[in-house]
């Protein structure tokens, strides 16, 4: 997951689009999306299609005629969070019952025909990868029908689609690079609600990135499931390219290979990506970090446990030994690279020794933030077949607060390192708690608060950093 600040634990976040004057739109849509950076980048494309339908997006639910929810399953939480909400639109809906209301996302997909039976209110479940199905589909509801379609592709990566941007800021960007997974953790949901892994056409990533910078924006960020298993060839699948001949795989672009094609030819925006995987990051991804200017030096590298057992139980592919090994490329080759985590605690079979093999690695690495769950059972994923859920839930809670307390203490010592030094952030909006205040990122995505000065939105700019908590640096412009 990409940024939590978009995480499923915090409200669902109303995104807004102007009208446009290409358009004739006279039809409004309230989009709701929850969950990782790539049902965000999803809603756009969505936001994309129904806008050529004459849809603008509207903060009013009120004025709306359609309201979509872009879903996440990742835990049970954030199902309950959108059963939450949808009470809240039932309400609304019995004051304007011409009002249509449909589900989008990893919900729709896993729950499929079910939603309709179980939320009464809902007129519309669209799987991730039918969304160029809107369209059709809304105009089944106009004749009175309900409609569903969650068919999953094995091709469909929208690569022809032009987001219309939601975000609010103009400064940083999504690309989604690829869509699906095919990494089968035993704890995850991602494979059956977002289907086979498939890689999007870099031209048409290029492309995109030169149309996000010519609109003025700073900064993209390179999304997938597991960026370090992009994998082109043209439009050949991965099984496909595998068995060409050495000759023929030299034209094939993988993750490190893109990413240098993105830094080539977009040298003024700088460029971030998620997520990669311990299995598959290459030394060759690492070369190219180093290499490049504008490659942001922050690897998101989720571990999940310090226990090689554990590990093998949630079937990731590797070792403690191996992450290990992993971290000490990283900062070997990129030696000022910040490093961030996803932890899972209380998984099934959890003993106090795996509990604190976690908290070892942990002390090893010393990452700079992390993003920590407690095991959440997921229907039909290899964990809920096979194995028992049996770390009792206060113990997933005493380990979880463990594991953050320690976090904050490694971030804190991180963050500490940094007063007195002049860092190089790019400025992304006004700071939460004050309009006096802005906010931005360094390269290596710690948050930097400092006064606004005559400092605007999009600038790069060099700040000193004069005092720091375990969440933020905060300076002064120099
Ligand atoms: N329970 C708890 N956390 C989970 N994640 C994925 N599936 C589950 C689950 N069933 C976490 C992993 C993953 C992140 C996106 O969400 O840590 O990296
Ligand atoms: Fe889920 Fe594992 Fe794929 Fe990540 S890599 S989406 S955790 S199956």
């Amino acid at each position: 997951m990409i940024n939590k600040t978009i995480d499923e634990s915090k409200q669902g976040e109303v995104l807004n689009l102007r009208p446009s004057k290409k358009f004739n739109l006279t039809k409004k849509m309230y989009l709701e999306s929850y969950g990782c950076a790539m049902n965000f980048s999803d809603s756009e494309i969505v936001a994309s299609i129904l806008k050529k339908e004459g849809y603008a997006t509207t903060k009013k639910i009120e004025s709306a005629d359609i309201v979509l929810i872009n879903t996440c399953s990742i835990r049970e939480k954030a199902e309950q969070t959108i059963r939450k909400r949808l009470k809240d639109f039932q309400k609304v809906k019995s004051n304007k019952p011409t009002l249509t209301i449909g589900i989008l996302g990893c919900m729709a997909e896993r729950l499929k025909t079910k939603f309709l039976e179980e939320e009464k209110i809902v007129d519309l479940v669209v799987g991730p990868d039918s969304y160029r199905e809107l369209p059709q589909l809304i105009k089944e509801i106009e004749d009175g029908r309900k409609a569903v379609n969650v068919i999953l592709s094995t091709e469909e990566t929208y690569a022809d689609i032009v987001p219309v941007r939601l975000g609010n800021n103009k400064v940083t960007a999504f690309i989604s690079i690829m869509r699906g997974c095919d990494n089968m953790c035993s704890f995850c949901v991602v494979p059956f609600t977002r289907g086979r892994e498939r890689s999007r056409d870099p031209i048409s990533i290029i492309n995109e990135i030169e149309t996000v910078y010519k609109n003025g924006y700073k900064e993209v960020t390179l999304l997938g499931q597991n960026v370090d298993s992009y994998l082109w060839n043209n439009n050949l699948n991965k099984k496909a390219i595998k068995k060409l001949s050495s000759k023929q795989k030299e034209k094939s672009v993988n993750f490190a290979k893109l990413l240098e094609l993105v830094a080539e030819n977009c040298p003024n925006i700088r460029v971030r990506f998620s997520t990669s995987h311990p299995q598959d990051m290459s030394d060759q991804v690492l070369h190219t970090m180093a290499k490049y200017k504008n490659i942001c030096k922050y690897i998101h590298l989720p571990v999940q446990s310090g226990s090689s057992r554990i590990l093998k139980l949630m079937n990731r592919g590797y070792s403690r030994e191996w992450y290990i090994e992993r971290i000490d490329s990283i900062k070997k080759i990129i030696p000022d690279c910040g490093i961030s985590m996803d932890i899972i605690t209380g998984f099934c079979s959890e003993t106090d020794e795996d509990h604190k093999l976690t908290l070892s690695l942990m002390d090893y690495v010393k990452y700079d933030f992390g993003y920590m769950f407690k095991y959440s059972v997921r229907p039909n994923t290899l964990a809920q077949r096979k194995y028992k859920d049996d770390i009792d839930e206060r113990v997933k809670s005493k380990r979880l607060t463990e594991i953050i307390n320690l976090q904050q203490k490694h971030s804190l010592h991180n963050n500490k390192k940094n007063v007195g030094k002049i860092k190089e952030v790019l400025v992304e909006g006004y700071s939460k708690k004050s309009n006096e205040q802005l906010f931005g990122r360094t390269t290596q995505n710690t948050v930097v608060v400092f006064p606004k000065e005559n400092i605007k939105i999009g600038e790069f700019v060099k700040i000193k950093i004069n005092s720091c908590t375990s969440a933020t640096l905060i300076g002064k412009k120099c």
